[in-house]
């Protein structure tokens, strides 16, 4: 029976070290007592971007990047988009099994009662500039909640955590719907009970004079599906951020808006936005050799390609690339999928990204299926914030009731000055060294 151990012997000292491997893993701690002396701190591991370190035990999401396997709680992403809507997704998400029909109807009535904000966070959103991009007043509005729900500080409390939960999913629509409104100069719409989520957030984005918004059913579905595409996907940047910050007990509002500031930035949840700009840079099919030529010569990143965790096919490309065609079908076709299909096809083909394992990821066809669906590009990461919030929350319930973990707090190899004299005022004469500023 083989041990599950590794030994490891410390070409230093001659030193030689047993240390278990527990799921494949072993822990960092265990290196710390590899010295070379007393007096040594002990060995740690250096591992910049987290290439290759868990940071947690998680039961929630299941990746598989070779294969292209995706599960949330032990279900395949495709039948959980195929057969559920968004919100008891979310109930899987959050409470480990999926809802019966009263424990949906229930869920459904919670977030549907937890819909509206406080006037006072109408007031605080109307104070942005008119043109202020709708990410920045999502985070800050998340984050300005947490001084209208201060008790939302009491984060043992399980079932003042649940409060603050349905409070967060009811609320991230009616911040969305608002943050857009405000960028068109619309009049704010508030929520209507009757209507489903994904409807709902249609209809504060998009009711105009009508008495009772109705919203395409077809169009309904295909944002509730990219919802769930969305919820989770376990230690990626932006959840990382939740947990980092979740983990010094920071309130739920804090932390999901330090999540969605991560989530932000273009090489995370803001590639949607970069990839239709990039569309629009290359123009026509005619254009995207040349494209491909500079990208592969490292001018620029094919946007909403590769991962760091999928090496193979991103499960949710494909399932979007298909809600994209029934988008179409009531839209019209929007004529930047001929580009980037053009781009898929000969991306897929072309050895430098063969070889690096590159392939479409959730971004690559999501902003295209949004723009025809009427959404302006600035609004496409804030439509992957709004699930996201529901990742980010099952994350945050399970740390804080994991009792291994601890405030997130990682070490660093040192690589400044050692002790220095000091020098006077009067005696500074050259620019400090680049390195040193
Ligand atoms: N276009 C061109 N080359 C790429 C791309 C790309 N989109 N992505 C990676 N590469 C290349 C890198 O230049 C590198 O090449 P090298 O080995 O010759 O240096 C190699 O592939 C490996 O890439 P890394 O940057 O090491 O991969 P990493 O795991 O750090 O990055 C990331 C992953 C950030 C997603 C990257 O692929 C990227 O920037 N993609 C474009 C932005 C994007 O679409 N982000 C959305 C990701 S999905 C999400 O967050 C929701």
């Amino acid at each position: 029976m083989p041990e599950n151990t590794l030994t490891i012997t410390d070409n230093r000292t001659g030193q030689t070290y047993t240390v278990p491997i527990e799921d494949g893993a072993i822990r960092a701690m265990a290196l710390r007592q590899i010295k070379t002396d007393a007096e040594d701190f002990g060995l740690m591991t250096y591992d910049p971007a987290f290439m290759n370190t868990a940071s947690c035990r998680s039961s929630i999401t299941y990746i598989d990047g070779d294969k292209g396997i995706l599960r949330y709680r032990g279900y395949p992403i495709e039948v959980l988009a195929e057969r559920c809507t968004f919100l008891e997704v979310a109930f899987l998400l959050l409470f480990g099994e999926l809802p019966t029909q009263a424990e949906l109807k229930n869920w459904t009535h919670e977030i549907t009662y937890h819909t509206m904000l406080h006037e006072s966070t109408k007031k605080f959103m109307e104070g942005f500039r008119y043109d202020a991009h709708p990410m920045a007043m999502f985070v800050s509005t998340v984050a300005a909640l947490s001084g209208i729900y201060p008790e939302s500080k009491q984060v043992h409390d399980a079932n003042n955590r649940l409060l603050q939960i349905k409070r967060l999913i009811g609320k991230v629509p009616s911040i969305s719907a608002m943050a857009y409104r405000h960028n068109m100069g619309f009049p704010y719409v508030y929520p209507d009970n009757d209507l489903s989520y994904a409807e709902n957030f249609m209809n504060m984005l998009w009711k105009m004079v009508e008495p009772k918004y109705v919203a395409n059913p077809v169009l309904a579905r295909a944002l509730d599906i990219l919802f769930i595409l969305h919820a989770d996907h376990e230690q990626n940047c932006g959840t990382n951020a939740m947990r980092s910050v979740a983990s010094s007990h920071a309130d739920p509002y804090l932390s999901t808006a330090a999540a969605a500031a991560a989530l932000a930035g273009p090489l995370h949840g803001g590639a949607n936005e970069e990839v239709l700009k990039m569309l629009d840079e290359i123009g026509t099919k005619d254009n995207v050799p040349a494209y491909i030529k500079k990208v592969k010569e490292g001018h620029t990143k094919l946007m909403g390609f590769g991962h760091r965790v999928y090496k193979n096919y991103d499960p949710r490309a494909k399932i979007i690339k298909w809600t994209a065609e029934q988008v179409f079908e009531v839209t019209g076709r929007n004529p930047k999928l001929d580009v980037a299909l053009e781009l898929e096809r000969i991306a897929l083909e072309d050895e430098y990204f063969v070889k690096r394992k590159l392939y479409p990821n959730v971004d690559f066809y999501s902003g295209i299926m949004y723009q025809a669906m009427g959404f302006k590009p600035a609004m496409f990461t804030v439509l992957f914030a709004i699930p996201r919030t529901v990742g980010w929350l099952s994350q945050w319930q399970e740390l804080i009731n994991d009792p291994e973990q601890k405030i997130a707090r990682p070490r660093q190899i040192y690589t400044g000055y050692g002790k220095r004299e000091f020098v006077p005022m009067e005696k500074r004469t050259a620019p400090a060294p680049v390195a040193a500023r």
